[in-house]
Order: C-alpha cells, then sequence, then structure tokens
C-alpha cells in the first residue's frame, strides 16, 4: 500500500520524551516530544524537531537549558497533561501531578519517576520557515541503577520505553522488546574492531 509521505510516523515507532524546561521567570514547563535522536555515535549532541509556537522552545531559547526525561510506558496518561495546551504562566508540573527531580548541572529540574534524564544545554538552534532544529550538547547523563546493567545496556524489559506509533485518529502507545539477538559494534568493521571501544570502557560511567 502507498501512503503520502506526511504520514512517516505511522510506519516508525517514535520515542515519547518528556521535555523539560524552566521559564525566565522561573515556571517549570514540560512536554512530550516524538522527533528526538542524538547525533551520531559516540558525540554528546540530541537534536529536537520542534514547532515554532512552543512554550519550550521559548524556555530554551531564554534559559539555554533543557532536560530530556526519558520515561516507561506507565507514563502513558502524563502525555496529554502535558501535551495540552496550557497559558505559559501556570507550572506544568503541578497540572499534570509529576514531581521534579532535581538536575546535577543545570537549574532546569527532571521529573522524578523516569528511568533516564539527558541534562543539556543549548548547542545550536536550525530555523527554517515553518520548524527549528534544537541541538542540545548533553552535559549530565543518568540512568536508574535497577535498569541499566554492567554491560552498558539498559533493560527494556525493566524500563519498558514509552514510545508511539500514529495513525489517521490519533497515537497509539506501545513501547519495545529484545529480540534476542546481540552485534558486537566491530562486526561493522573489516578487522572486527570497535574504533570506539576505548572510549566506552573509559567513559562507561562519569
Ligand atoms: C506524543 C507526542 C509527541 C509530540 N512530539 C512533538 C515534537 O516532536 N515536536 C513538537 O514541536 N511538538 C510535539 N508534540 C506537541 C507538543 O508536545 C505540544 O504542542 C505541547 O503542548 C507543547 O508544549 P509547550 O508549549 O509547553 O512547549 C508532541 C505531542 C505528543 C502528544
Amino acid at each position: 500500500m502507498e501512503l503520502k509521505p506526511f504520514k512517516r510516523e505511522s510506519v516508525m515507532p517514535l520515542p515519547v520524551a518528556f521535555i523539560s524546561t524552566k521559564s525566565k521567570d522561573g515556571i517549570r514547563n514540560i512536554a512530550p516530544y516524538g522527533c528526538v535522536m542524538p547525533v551520531l555515535r559516540p558525540l554528546d549532541l540530541i537534536c529536537i524537531a520542534t514547532a515554532k509556537r512552543r512554550d519550550t522552545l521559548d524556555n530554551i531559547r531564554d534559559t539555554g537549558e533543557f532536560v530530556v526525561n526519558l520515561a516507561g510506558a506507565d507514563f502513558a496518561d502524563k502525555v496529554i497533561p502535558t501535551a495540552k495546551f496550557i497559558p505559559s504562566d501556570q507550572d506544568e508540573f503541578e497540572f499534570a501531578g509529576l514531581d521534579e527531580k532535581g538536575s546535577k548541572k543545570i537549574s532546569a529540574p527532571g521529573i522524578k519517576g523516569c528511568y533516564a534524564w539527558m541534562e543539556c544545554e543549548l548547542f545550536k538552534l536550525y530555523e527554517e520557515a515553518s520548524y527549528i532544529l534544537i541541538m542540545g550538547k548533553v552535559v549530565h547523563l543518568e540512568v536508574a541503577d535497577e535498569v541499566y546493567g554492567e554491560d552498558g545496556l539498559c533493560n527494556v524489559n525493566k524500563s519498558r520505553p514509552l514510545m508511539m506509533m500514529g495513525a489517521d485518529n490519533g497515537m497509539h502507545f506501545c513501547t519495545v522488546e529484545e529480540i534476542g539477538k546481540f552485534e558486537p559494534f566491530g562486526a561493522m568493521f573489516p578487522e572486527g574492531n570497535d574504533p570506539l571501544a576505548k572510549m566506552y570502557k573509559e567513559n562507561n560511567s562519569a
């Protein structure tokens, strides 16, 4: 079946990341974002596609900071409360019934109960007519101990990352599962050695 090109997210699951920010007046804000991707291994940049009229964008422009909060499937009920339009002078942690997790390197707070937190500083904005790509530099990355293994794998059976698939009339929420197959990064290279292996060994936990 052929689909209209704009229906990309009907065939591609997206993460549902909750972006928390603070306005220049200190008002706390949360919004779910699906268009989020890391920029290449092993850089520390993350890219978020945003529409122009977002309190999230205004806050990031004003303060240069944001937290990408990764939540489990149990946060599905928090998507609409955080996605609803509410005036920018209203605290969205209170509105959505969420508690803050203090950040280590920035003043924007994270969200308690998520399984991982990326504290980010604004690196660059790529502005286009109808959207903006926000590039953030991850300055502090944290994961809940109970979902993270010594081999550097976040156990998806425990973290159950919240994801979504778009459909014609809305969003279906889902999560991911291990399929029981592993390949070393080195398998991509002629000698079987991952050129970045040393880095992972040295910098796995900060
Ligand atoms: C699951 C989901 C994913 C979303 N992803 C994005 C996105 O990637 N970019 C975007 O600009 N808006 C996205 N939105 C819409 C914003 O979350 C929504 O407009 C929100 O009210 C913005 O809040 P703010 O004005 O407080 O920043 C998404 C909404 C939902 C429900």
